[in-house]
């Protein structure tokens, strides 16, 4: 994995359907995005049924088409195998090629992503279309890049409970366990009678009395990651022999089912797909008061936390990270409990935001609003009549001040948090108490580091050295891996570990010599407990440990107790353990304290106020709802609601001024 500089000027572009339109409109829609600032334009991703009608007859002519009309109006183009949405004849081809669901009920046409990873038939179908698309536009010149597939995971979609995925599953475990006893003594099979005699005995973990045994599940996961992981693999394969231009795909926001980690080896550039008050709405476990107030801007946090994850998994195939935004929300999306639409300022806050965390492309989703189909509803840059809508004018802002940037270089941060995809399925299989969610754990902690104005790295598990890092912090890790005991071995910086970190082997059992188990330290978790919302448990120097709290013996200091007495935070100097979930009162006094002994010196950011400090600019961004005042050498900068202000860091001089009140 590698953080190493990377060097661009932050380009602009958007997600187009040409078949949604009539060929007549193509050409005004190219000059138009031109016009509007854009450099890159995805097309080809949902398109399968107008490429392949019916099986082996292609019709290229449209394709051919648009892209020549793009590429001659100078965009570069971005584009997308179709295999997230297989044409109804291939489901009369397959009728098994349907996931099913943990009830075993197919996951039926009509929609899209209706394919089980795990059918070798669709697995061949989407690599066929893969190299037809590939032979066909591998060398034209407008092709500049490629997207796998669109959103693995998306619609809940890589847990199959098919006989396909039953079938592949057996494989895999006889792959990684070779014989049946071994299985059994590696998931504890003894427990219940659950002794199998043969692979093919082994069915999936659903359907089962009470819950599966927890090992099961696991290896169930990994299965599962894996077969998006190798599915992605082998279209990137073919793409290869065809094109030199990157791949790409687009993961999401929360999304954990898949090891993106895993998946960002076999790819040239990570991207992700940006919609922060979807994601408010839908996935943020911040109270009703937070979302009331963010509703138009979004969680403050939320999306420098993907940015900053993303950069890590761009940086797992390329020697110098590189990631992208695929699709940036530009207006009220149709898919969220509660649809509102951003305040002025907003759209352009986004993109400036991601650009200042080292996107290389910003594109929006979608150029024009669709008046058909499921989306109609989702915003674009222009309405359905074609004239520019708010979220289309702020991208034309955004578009012409994005220019006067020089190339963003982006050099590793100080400190670094590790992110572990399989820590998110254990927790998943076994919380333990029904708020423990890993994903939440982790980004309370970023949270945390943010307001205090550190600028933040992710680290995959599979790290082994932290670098000249000042400080890097492990929640929750499922299990130690080699690498990561090895980074830890060689760091001379402060490390903060736990809770729950080391507490389970590779094969889900609790280790024998108790957690965390770290060289030269003897702190042993001997108990923990899941609290109850109201069932926080204070400690002594104010705040709560909240959802979780761990009991310890340590013959290192106490750093602080529980106002029951017990050690909450013990440290030998250069390794702390933190033996609960802080909220956000004791998350903040904890980090600050931390932080001074790693020799960093925390800058807060109050309410909605948010600064990136990046290649010798800082960028001020305001999500709150107030007007925020901030001093400025010797300046003071105020910034309203949804505004945004750029430095140079060197002269001094604006690049972008807030808006006047
Ligand atoms: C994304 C997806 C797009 C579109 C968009 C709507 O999840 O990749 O195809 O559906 O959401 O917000």
């Amino acid at each position: 994995m590698n953080m190493g500089a990377t060097k661009s000027q932050p380009k602009l572009g958007v997600c187009y359907y040409p078949e949604h339109w009539p060929e007549a409109q193509w050409p005004q829609d190219a000059a138009q995005m031109r016009a509007l600032g854009l450099s890159w334009v995805r097309i080809g991703e949902f398109a399968w049924s107008r490429i392949e009608p019916k099986p082996n007859e292609f019709h290229w002519e449209w394709l051919d088409k648009a892209v020549s009309l793009l590429g001659d109006t100078g965009l570069s183009i971005i584009m997308g195998t179709p295999s997230a949405t297989p044409p109804r004849w291939m489901v009369d081809k397959y009728p098994d090629m349907l996931a099913l669901d943990k009830e075993g009920l197919p996951r039926g046409f009509g929609s899209r992503r209706h394919y089980c990873f795990s059918h070798a038939g669709y697995q061949e179908e989407a690599q066929r279309i893969t190299q037809n698309m590939a032979e066909r536009y591998g060398d034209n010149p407008s092709v500049q890049a490629w997207q796998t597939d669109n959103e693995y995971g998306c619609h809940d979609t890589v847990l199959s409970y098919s006989a396909h995925a039953r079938n592949a599953f057996q494989k895999w475990l006889l792959a990684r366990y070779k014989s049946i006893e071994a299985l059994n003594t590696a998931w504890g099979n003894v427990f219940w009678s659950m002794e199998y005699d043969g692979f093919a005995q082994v069915e999936l973990p659903n359907l089962t009395v009470t819950e599966a045994n927890p090992a099961h599940v696991m290896d169930f996961r990994r299965f599962s990651s894996d077969q998006v992981v190798a599915f992605n693999q082998a279209q990137c394969g073919i793409i290869r022999q065809y094109s030199d231009a990157p791949i790409i795909h687009n993961y999401m926001g929360r999304i954990t089912d898949f090891d993106h980690f895993a998946m960002g080896s076999d790819l040239d550039i990570a991207s992700w797909d940006s919609y922060p008050l979807g994601f408010l709405e839908d996935r943020s476990d911040q109270g009703e008061t937070f979302k009331h107030d963010y509703r138009r801007q979004g969680d403050p946090d939320f999306q420098a936390f993907h940015h900053d994850l993303y950069r890590a998994v761009g940086g797992m195939r390329s020697k110098n990270s590189r990631w992208w935004i695929m699709e940036q929300q530009p207006g009220p999306v149709n898919w969220a409990p509660y649809n509102p639409a951003p305040l002025p300022g907003m759209v352009r806050l986004w993109t400036w935001e991601a650009a200042a965390h080292g996107a290389e492309v910003i594109s929006y989703f979608r150029w024009r609003q669709a008046p058909f189909g499921q989306e109609q509803m989702h915003s674009g840059l222009q309405r359905p009549d074609g004239v520019w809508s708010a979220g289309g004018r702020e991208a034309m802002a955004a578009a012409k001040e994005l220019s006067l940037l020089p190339d963003v270089i982006t050099t590793p941060a100080r400190i670094a948090i590790v992110f572990d995809y399989a820590s998110a399925w254990a927790w998943d299989t076994q919380p333990q108490g029904q708020d423990f969610d890993y994903f939440r754990l982790v980004y309370d902690l970023y949270r945390g580091l943010r307001r205090l104005g550190f600028t933040i790295d992710i680290l995959p598990a599979s790290t082994d050295n932290f670098g000249d890092r000042a400080a890097v912090f492990i929640p929750g890790l499922w299990a130690w891996t080699d690498e990561l005991r090895r980074a830890l071995d060689s760091f001379s910086g402060q490390v903060m570990i736990g809770p729950r970190s080391g507490s389970k082997t590779q094969n889900f059992a609790i280790p024998t010599a108790l957690p965390p188990k770290i060289h030269g330290f003897s702190c042993k978790v001997s108990g923990v407990e899941s609290l109850r919302p109201g069932g926080a448990v204070a400690l002594e120097r104010g705040g709560h440990f909240q959802i979780w709290r761990e009991f310890i013996e340590s013959d290192e200091t106490a750093v602080e107790k529980t106002s029951d007495g017990h050690k909450a935070i013990v440290s030998n100097g250069s390794v702390t353990y933190l033996a609960g979930w802080p909220d956000d009162v004791a998350m903040s006094r904890i980090l600050t304290a931390f932080m001074r002994k790693a020799g960093l010196k925390p800058n807060p950011m109050t309410g909605g106020y948010r600064r990136r400090d990046f290649s010798g600019f800082t960028l001020h961004m305001n999500y709150g709802r107030e007007t925020v005042v901030i001093p400025d050498a010797g300046r003071s900068i105020q910034l309203r609601t949804g505004d945004i202000a750029v430095i140079n860091n060197t002269t001094q001089d604006w690049l972008v001024r807030p808006r006047r009140n």
